[in-house]
């Protein structure tokens, strides 16, 4: 993961280099820098298993980052989560304001469809188109926007949400953009989805239950953002719901479907296991 990050950042320095140096752009390199790079990390691992080119999938993988931390930019947003600590470091919006913050995260949702309709992406025409409407779908109205629209209602809502409605909720806000980074090494090779989508299914819910979890039981030095957050603001987690023991077990449960999932790789898969249980086992 760390030399894929290392990648990942220096393609984000060569892309950014074109762009005017202004501070919405200061931003959105401050904005993609840091973090775990979990998302590119199942591009690249997807990409390798699948038989497809691993250096390429670079533009991919720093696709998902860029629409990630738009994502993260957008949710910190005092209108939002209102969060000053992101990454270790000030907040987009707290660092320059609002009105940046909105423009960041705007710029770097263009710049994900950027890259991946870029030919150095991809030769074939119909895989970028491929790549383009997929994360356009696991991002919009139906995706992301989807899940963090309902994680806000719920703040509000008069009676707790069901098990099935926080699903719902997850399999959005997170779920989404995490499957389709599993996925993405398939549509760049052009195989079957089927085996990554339920692998990455269940690693996105057990994501963010272990998100939840940090919230509760990790501090803002070693997660690198606010801790103790989601309780007072009325968010519907699995915590929440299940308390924090139901919401290990289910955790657990669900990087064991992960790992199941890819019994077809055999062992080529290993990575992408040892992710799952990193998912669940890391400390930020
Ligand atoms: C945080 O995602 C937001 C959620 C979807 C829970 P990550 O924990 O992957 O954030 P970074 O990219 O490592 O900062
Ligand atoms: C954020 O979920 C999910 C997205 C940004 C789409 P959270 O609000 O739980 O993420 P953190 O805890 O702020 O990283
Ligand atoms: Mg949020
Ligand atoms: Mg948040
Ligand atoms: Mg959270």
């Amino acid at each position: 993961m760390k030399d894929w990050s290392a990648a990942v950042d220096q393609q984000f320095e060569h892309v950014l280099s074109g762009f005017a140096d202004v501070p919405v752009v200061h931003a959105m390199r401050y904005a993609t820098t840091g973090g775990k790079r979990l998302r590119a990390f199942l591009v690249r691992e997807s990409a390798r298993v699948c038989g497809a080119d691993v250096a390429r999938s670079i533009w991919p993988a720093c696709a998902i980052e860029a629409l990630h931390a738009y994502s993260l930019v957008h949710d910190d947003l005092p209108c939002m989560d209102d969060d000053d600590l992101r990454r270790g470091q000030p907040t987009v919006h707290v660092k320059w304001d609002d009105a940046t913050a909105v423009l960041c995260g705007d710029a770097l949702q263009t710049l994900a469809f950027e890259m991946i309709s870029d030919p150095l992406c991809h030769d074939d025409a119909e895989v970028r188109s491929a790549l383009a409407l997929s994360l356009a779908k696991a991002s919009g109205g139906a995706g992301m926007v989807y899940g963090q629209a309902l994680d806000i209602a719920a703040e509000t809502a008069e009676v707790p949400l069901t098990l099935e409605q926080i699903i719902e909720l997850q399999n959005g806000k997170t779920g989404a953009l995490i499957t389709w980074s599993a996925t993405a090494g398939a549509r760049l090779a052009g195989a079957d989805l089927r085996t990554l989508t339920q692998y990455g299914d269940a690693l996105g819910l057990a994501f963010q239950i272990a998100d939840d979890i940090l919230d509760v039981e990790g501090d803002a030095a070693t997660l690198g953002k606010a801790a103790q957050k989601d309780a007072d603001a009325g968010k519907a987690t699995f915590v929440s719901l299940l308390g924090l023991d139901g919401a290990k077990r289910r955790a657990e449960t669900l990087v064991e479907s992960a790992c199941d999932a890819l019994s077809s790789y055999g062992d080529d898969a290993n990575l992408l296991r040892a992710t799952a249980r990193f998912v669940v086992e890391r400390r930020s």
